[in-house]
């Protein structure tokens, strides 16, 4: 038999108005841990999902073989029996059932007509285990982070006797404790004899756990590599990705700021559920016009919770606490308010709490602006059109029409619409969190140029990141804040990766 576990052969998958697969070829060898690297919108996750048949055979043209055999499947279940298992970039739990329901539901025998509840908790009790996950498998999922949910996602592959598992960005949503966890358990099922399929944007990881890395551009395999024996550099990569070298990660700017356009002063917000626990404490800061405002700290450490309390209360109950706009006190009572204020708040969770996925392109572009894209209260087309247009282009939105459903774009894609629709309201005060989870770095470079556009031209910008070299590329302040309270603030020229780390730790 070949040494190869999966081999794909000219794949082709077409949507409407979009080549999304143009031939692409993969070769992966048992027990690997191979990387999968390429732009938004290259091709990564259709790639995966004619693999594990979400996409069956006769959608898509070329060949799959798996174990030396060409593959015909129906649908994942298909290559779940053989031993594939997929974890989604945008998780697939049922967010109100337990952890051990998720695991098993479908899958569930009777005895004389009863399931055996019990046998079930105890079996994922099991995988729970062996992905170091000490829950309670009665814990319902929405209960938990998404660090965690991953973790359920892995157990239940494990439940079901993977041999070729694939995880597509599985760390973008996680802090980098669960991370560098993350990393080690691949490791750890690369000793049990597992191969990995791993798509991410994060480079550094991509180079610390794999052994081959493939890299794909428009829907082409541009190249393959050994890591060790081609002596493989993050350089490389971004080369072959992006088609030119890219020089600046992080674009130059002057940093000017002017005078103080909001305060927050002694900010406390209550969990929404548990009144009696604070979630934020106490913070308080001030942001400049023209700034760029970087907050860092664990996730959990209630970066997110702050910001969306501010703005117009979307999060907590009883928050209390002074917010003065351009000097004056402000009280916004929902997001609306804030909206008219001159905030906008881009959230990290695109999919929960900021797209309209059934909805086309422009309509989630030009929503939160429709007032102004009208005339006597009308919203007049050709504008909306060309404002949509206009983003679609500036940020390289890849997609063969702003009317296409907002779905249908690759996750990256899907985050460069949420920024395009703040940046079409044009506010003063611009509150992004995790502005650039799952975006490519090329993409990364142009997102960073418009923000510093924007503070360039007066506006004011709140960064919430949990990647440290962006912040320290990009913000001319830093709060660092950990357990709801801001534990300290750097300036741009004071602030490093190890400052920002042990103030987050220290205080
Ligand atoms: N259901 C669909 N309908 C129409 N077009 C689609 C659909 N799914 C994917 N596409 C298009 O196919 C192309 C490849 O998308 P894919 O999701 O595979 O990209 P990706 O490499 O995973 O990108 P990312 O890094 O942003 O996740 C994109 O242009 C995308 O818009
Ligand atoms: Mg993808």
């Amino acid at each position: 038999m070949s040494e190869y576990i999966l081999e794909t052969e000219n794949l082709i998958k077409d949507f409407p108005g979009v080549r999304a697969l143009n031939k692409v070829n993969l070769k992966i060898k048992k027990g690997e841990i191979h990387a999968l690297c390429g732009e938004n919108g290259a091709g990564k996750s259709t790639m995966m999902s004619i693999i594990s048949g979400v996409y069956p055979k006769g959608s898509y043209e070329g060949k799959v073989f798996y174990k030396g055999k060409e593959t015909n499947y129906h649908s994942v279940k298909d290559s779940e029996k053989e031993g594939l298992a997929i974890i989604h970039q945008e998780l697939a739990l049922s967010p109100y059932l337990s952890i051990y329901e998720n695991m098993f539901l479908g899958h569930m025998k009777t005895t004389m007509g009863v399931i055996p509840w019990d046998h079930y908790i105890l079996e994922s009790k099991k995988y729970l285990d062996q992905v170091g996950l000490h829950e309670n498998p009665a814990t319902i999922v929405s209960k938990m982070g998404v660090g965690k949910q991953q973790l359920v996602e892995i157990a239940r592959a494990l439940s079901k006797k993977v041999e070729l598992l694939i995880l597509d960005e599985p760390t973008a949503s996680l802090n980098d404790d669960e991370s560098a966890k993350l990393l080690d358990l691949m490791l750890e099922f690369k000793r049990q004899g597992i191969t990995s399929v791993m798509i991410s944007h994060k480079l550094n990881e991509v180079m610390k756990v794999s052994d081959s890395v493939t890299i794909i551009r428009d829907g082409q395999s541009i190249s393959a590599y050994s890591v060790k024996e081609d002596n493989l550099t993050e350089a490389v990569i971004i080369k072959d990705m992006v088609g030119r070298d890219l020089t600046h990660r992080f674009p130059e700017r002057k940093s000017n700021p002017g005078e103080t356009v909001m305060e927050v002063k002694n900010w406390t917000v209550y969990h929404p559920e548990y009144h009696s626990i604070k979630v934020v404490d106490n913070a308080s800061f001030y942001l400049r016009k023209g700034e760029i405002l970087g907050f860092c700290g664990p996730m959990g450490a209630g970066r997110t919770e702050l910001m969306m309390s501010i703005y117009g209360k979307s999060y907590g109950s009883r928050s209390t606490g002074a917010l003065y706009l351009k000097g004056q006190a402000a009280s916004l009572k929902n997001a609306k308010a804030a909206l008219n204020a001159g905030m906008t708040y881009v959230s990290e969770d695109r999919k929960g709490l900021g797209l309209i996925l059934i909805q086309g392109i422009k309509t989630n572009i030009s929503v939160s602006s429709l007032q102004k894209l009208s005339r006597m209260g009308i919203v007049v087309a050709q504008e909306e059109i060309e404002k949509a247009e206009k983003y679609r282009k500036d940020l390289r939105i890849k997609t063969p029409s702003i009317n296409q459903l907002t779905r249908n774009l690759s996750g990256g894609n899907q985050q460069k619409v949420v920024l395009s629709r703040s940046l079409l309201v044009d506010p003063e005060i611009f509150i992004v969190d995790e502005p650039t989870r799952g975006i490519d770095i090329g993409a990364k470079a142009e997102i960073y140029g418009i923000l510093n556009e924007l503070v360039q031209k007066g506006k004011s910008v709140i960064m919430v990141t949990s990647e440290l070299p962006e912040a320290l590329g990009m913000a001319d302040r830093i709060y660092v804040m950990n357990e709801g309270r801001i534990k300290g603030e750097l300036s741009r020229e004071e602030a490093t990766q190890e400052k920002i780390m042990r103030i987050a730790l220290l205080g």
